[in-house]
C-alpha cells in the first residue's frame, strides 16, 4: 500500500459514504421486528419513502434486499406469463430487466440504444404503436453506461399507447429529479445504497393506483413468495403482519438517511447533485478526457469517461489518494472509468476527486497544467449554497 494522503472517499456508483447519523443508527441495540417501536419507525419510513419519490397517491413498499429484488418483485408481480413488454436497453440494467422479465415468462421486445445515448422517445413511440405492450421498462440512470433517460417523455408515450410505465431509478432517486405523480409513473423503485445515502440492503418501490389495480386484477397467481408485491402489500398496510423478517438495522439506517434527505429538501438536493455533476464534468473535460454520455444524456449521480488505463487509474487513485472509483461494468471494464457522486458528497469532495485525478494523470505522464481541473470546476461548485 502506498501513501494515502486523504481519508478514503467512496466514489463508486454505490454503495456510498455514510453520514455519522446513519452509522449511529446501524449501531443501536437490536430491536424486535414485531415491537411497537419498530412498527412506528417503519410507518415513518414508508411516509419518508413517499417524500423521496415525490408522491401523494403512490403506494410505498420497502423490502429487505437490493435493487435487483425490487426489479424482480416488479417483474414477477406486474407481468403475467405470455404478456408482451417493451424494455429500453440503454445499458446493462435494461438488459438485466429484460432477462428477469423473460425468466418470469414475459414476451420481451428490446429497443437498444448505442453506448452513451439516451432512449429516443420518437423511436419508443413508434415501437409502441406496433404492438400491444402491457408495460414499458426504462432505466432512469443506467449506472453501467452512465446515461440518463428522459422519464417524463417516455412515460407519456407509454400512456398514450395504454402501457404501464416502469422506471428503474436505482441510480436516480434522492439525487436526480423524479416526481412520481407528476411524471405519470406507474412503478418506480430504488435501492438504499445510492443517492439516498444508506447502506445496501433495502429496495424501495412505489406503485400507482393503475399498477395496483393491474396487479390485483391478474388472471394467474404470482409465481413467487418473496417477490410477490401482493403479499407485501399487507405488510405495508400493517407492518405488524409477518411475511419474512426485515433487516431491522438496515431499515432504521434507511429511515435516518431519508430524514436527512427531507431535512435538506428534495429540490435543493437535486440542485446540489446537478451543480456538483456539472462541476465534475467540466473538470474531467479540462483533463482532456472524453465523457461517455452524450450531451443531454448526462446524469447528476454517475459520470463515466473513456480510458484504456482504468486499472492503473483505479489503483493510483485508491492507493495514493484514498479515493475509490469504479471501472466500466463487465465488457466496458478496460474502456472506461465510472464515478459515483451522490448522497453525502460535498463540493469539497468533488474538488478533492478532481485534484487527485489530475495528479494521477500527471504521474502517469500526461502533460496537464496543475490546477486545470479545479479551475474548470470551481464556477459550478461555487453556486452550491
Ligand atoms: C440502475 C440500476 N438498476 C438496478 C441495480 C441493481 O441493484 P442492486 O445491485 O442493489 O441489486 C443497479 C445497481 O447498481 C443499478 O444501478
Amino acid at each position: 500500500m502506498e501513501l494515502a494522503l486523504v481519508d478514503d472517499l467512496l466514489m463508486i456508483p454505490g454503495p456510498t459514504t455514510l453520514s455519522s447519523r446513519v452509522r449511529e443508527a446501524l449501531a443501536q441495540p437490536q430491536w424486535s421486528h414485531s415491537s411497537p417501536e419498530f412498527h412506528d419507525a417503519f410507518v415513518d419510513l414508508l411516509e419518508l419513502t413517499k417524500y423521496a419519490f415525490v408522491t401523494r397517491d403512490g403506494f410505498p413498499y420497502v423490502i429487505t434486499g437490493s435493487g435487483t429484488v425490487a426489479m424482480e418483485a416488479t417483474a414477477a408481480s406486474l407481468i403475467e406469463p405470455g404478456e408482451k413488454v417493451l424494455v429500453l436497453d440503454t445499458g446493462h440494467f435494461g438488459q438485466r430487466f429484460a432477462l428477469i422479465l423473460e425468466l418470469h415468462g414475459a414476451k420481451v421486445d428490446t429497443l437498444k440504444f448505442d453506448l452513451g445515448k439516451a432512449a429516443d422517445p420518437g423511436l419508443v413511440d413508434s415501437q409502441l404503436s406496433k404492438d400491444n405492450y402491457k408495460a414499458v421498462f426504462v432505466t432512469h440512470v443506467d449506472t453501467g453506461n452512465t446515461v440518463k433517460n428522459a422519464i417524463g417523455t417516455i412515460t407519456e408515450a407509454a400512456h398514450n399507447h395504454g402501457s404501464l410505465a416502469v422506471v428503474d431509478s436505482v441510480c436516480g432517486i434522492g439525487g436526480e429529479e423524479l416526481r412520481f405523480d407528476d411524471m405519470g409513473i406507474d412503478v418506480a423503485f430504488t435501492a438504499s445504497q445510492k443517492a439516498i445515502g444508506s447502506p445496501p440492503g433495502a429496495g424501495l418501490i412505489v406503485l400507482s393506483k393503475r399498477a395496483l389495480e393491474s396487479m390485483e386484477g391478474r388472471k394467474s397467481p404470482i409465481r413467487s413468495y418473496y417477490f410477490s408485491l401482493l403479499r407485501w402489500k399487507k405488510v405495508m398496510e400493517d407492518p405488524r403482519v409477518y411475511l419474512a423478517t426485515p433487516a431491522v438495522q438496515i431499515m432504521l439506517a434507511l429511515r435516518t438517511a431519508l430524514q436527512e434527505v427531507k431535512e435538506e429538501g428534495i429540490e435543493k438536493r437535486w440542485n446540489r447533485h446537478n451543480n456538483q455533476a456539472a462541476g465534475l464534468r467540466a473538470g474531467i473535460e479540462a483533463l482532456g478526457l472524453r465523457l461517455v454520455a452524450e450531451e443531454g444524456a448526462r446524469a447528476s449521480t454517475v459520470t463515466g469517461f473513456f480510458t484504456s488505463e482504468s486499472k492503473e487509474i483505479q489503483s493510483i487513485m485508491r492507493n495514493r489518494h484514498g479515493i475509490q472509483l469504479a471501472r466500466g461494468l463487465y465488457e466496458h471494464a478496460d474502456a472506461m472509468m465510472r464515478i459515483g457522486h451522490f448522497a453525502n458528497l460535498s463540493p469539497t469532495g468533488v474538488a478533492s476527486l478532481l485534484t487527485a485525478l489530475e495528479m494521477t494523470l500527471r504521474k502517469m505522464g500526461r502533460d496537464i497544467r496543475a490546477g486545470s481541473a479545479l479551475q474548470a470546476a470551481t464556477p459550478q461548485l461555487e453556486i452550491i449554497s
